[in-house]
């Protein structure tokens, strides 16, 4: 195990925080709030990012996709209603509040959504190390307890540290491929879409697999696009399927969601997650599957059929030549074998937790796992470890086991955020007494 022992005049943050996604970034909020209210004891944090500059899904800011969560499920609100870091205040700083209540939704274009993060990040621009992409975590050792730890950071060539008494893992998810098949020039993953589609002047084919929202968006956007391409959606369900936001299941994504998941038992976690599961997951907006069904039904009148949906399907393998894309599709219901020339393929098919445990490194070993693999995670977000390890983690996603569905979501972010916080700021007592780091 690679360790370090403690040396003086190393300086010591409080936290830092690997990725600023939105769920750090509502932590880095919530520590300049809580820095800024008279009588706090501040925090010292650092958050690191290896993007170049702040960025949100930016292959998928599609011009006319909207917001699945409430503007009021923003980076504080739910913590703080009185924030200056609101939805609200940032559109009063855009000089959109009035036009944005006339337009009368809770559902803002996600480009809107995207610039408010944006505004939100450079306000609190001084604790955050961008191009700084985190390779590797080290455990510093005092007496057999590990206090701290060394966070490795590779930015370009140059390789740098620092060391803090606690760490907010918040890394995000990471693109799945459908098994057997490799994203390359043609086969791309949805996260990749608008970054890619430039290259594409003219096409007569392109392939999207998956059901759920960003496929039913990019087949829309493709057609729309690309108005003499064929545009094949392909799925194993009958027909794309509604979103469920229906409001007493929308309590699913409450704060209050999170503690009766968390302390249910594993069998009614299940049940729940399998109830629920059509509140996010292969699951599409209503007035998108409508704009959908308009559209095939258009072309059936004008004979065009330029939309084609292929359901009962599966994609069973994909292969690139040249600047074609051959796609197989699998009929369930007969088992034939469908070949399809394409320009593109895009997946999507979805993303998955990042494992945290490879970037923990050394520290990996003390912390607890469930009979699955999966780390135990306390309702704090702290992962549960040894007694010898007393410098924290903590996990924004990848919880989903122990917390419910919005563990990768934006819907709790600002009250977790607040948890996490709440959590560090007890367990760190002797916090004013550490050396102060500058902040930029
Ligand atoms: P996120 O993935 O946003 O950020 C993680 C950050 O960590 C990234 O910036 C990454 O670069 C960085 N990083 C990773 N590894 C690193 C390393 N080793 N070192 C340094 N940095 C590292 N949810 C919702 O509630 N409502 C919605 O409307 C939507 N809409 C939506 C649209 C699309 C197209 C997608 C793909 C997803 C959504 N989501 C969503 C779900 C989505 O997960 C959620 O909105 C947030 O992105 C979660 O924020 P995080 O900060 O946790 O992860």
């Amino acid at each position: 195990m690679s360790l370090t022992a403690p040396q003086r005049d190393v300086p010591v943050y409080d936290l830092a925080g690997v990725g600023f996604g939105p769920s750090n970034l509502a932590l880095a909020i919530a520590v300049h709030e809580h820095n800024s209210a008279a009588g706090s004891t501040p925090l010292t944090a650092v958050f690191l990012e290896r993007q170049a500059r702040f960025g949100w899904h930016r292959g998928m800011l599609l011009e006319d996709a909207t917001m699945q969560v409430s503007f009021l499920k923003d980076l504080v609100t739910l913590r703080n209603p009185a924030s200056e870091f609101s939805f609200l205040c940032y559109l009063k700083e855009r000089d959109r509040l009035i036009d944005f209540i006339n337009h009368k939704t809770f559902f803002p274009l996600r480009v809107e959504f995207h610039d408010y993060l944006e505004w939100a990040a450079a306000k609190v621009d001084g604790v955050v190390r961008y191009g700084s992409e985190v390779s590797e975590v080290v455990p510093v050792e005092r007496d057999g307890v590990v206090e701290a730890f060394d966070v490795r950071v590779r930015s370009g060539d140059a390789v740098s540290s620092y060391r803090a008494r606690n760490l907010v893992v918040a890394t995000g998810l990471q693109p799945l491929a459908p098994p057997g098949v490799t994203l390359g020039e043609r086969i791309w993953h949805s996260r990749d879409l608008l970054t890619n589609i430039g290259q594409i002047r003219e096409a007569d084919r392109f392939v999207v697999v998956g059901a759920g929202q960003s496929a039913a968006e990019i087949t829309a956007f493709l057609h729309e696009r690309f108005p003499a391409a064929e545009v094949c959606g392909v799925f194993s369900r009958y027909g794309y399927s509604p979103a469920d936001d229906s409001s007493f299941a929308n309590r699913i994504f409450d704060p209050a969601a999170v503690d009766d998941f968390f302390t249910a038992p594993p069998e009614v976690k299940t049940m729940l997650m399998n109830y629920h599961s059509n509140t996010n997951y292969s699951v599409v907006d209503t007035d998108l599957i409508e704009d959908l069904y308009r559209r095939v039904y258009r072309e059936r009148v004008a004979g065009t059929n330029r939309l084609r949906l292929i359901n009962m399907s599966r994609l069973a393998g994909a292969t690139e030549h040249g600047d074609r894309v051959t796609v197989d599709i699998e009929t369930l219901a007969t088992g034939e074998l469908i070949p399809l020339d394409a320009d593109v393929l895009v997946c999507a098919t979805g993303y998955a937790p990042v494992d945290p445990f490879p970037l923990l490194g050394g520290a990996a070993a003390r912390c607890e796992r469930d009979e699955f693999g999966r780390a135990r995670v306390e309702r704090d977000y702290r992962l549960r470890t040894e007694e010898s390890m007393t410098a924290g983690i903590y996990l924004q996603g990848g919880t989903e086991h122990t917390h419910g569905i919005t563990a990768s979501l934006l819907s709790t972010a600002a009250v977790r955020s607040g948890d996490i916080l709440t959590s560090i700021a007890t367990r760190s007592p002797t916090a004013s007494a550490v050396p102060a780091v500058s902040l930029r």
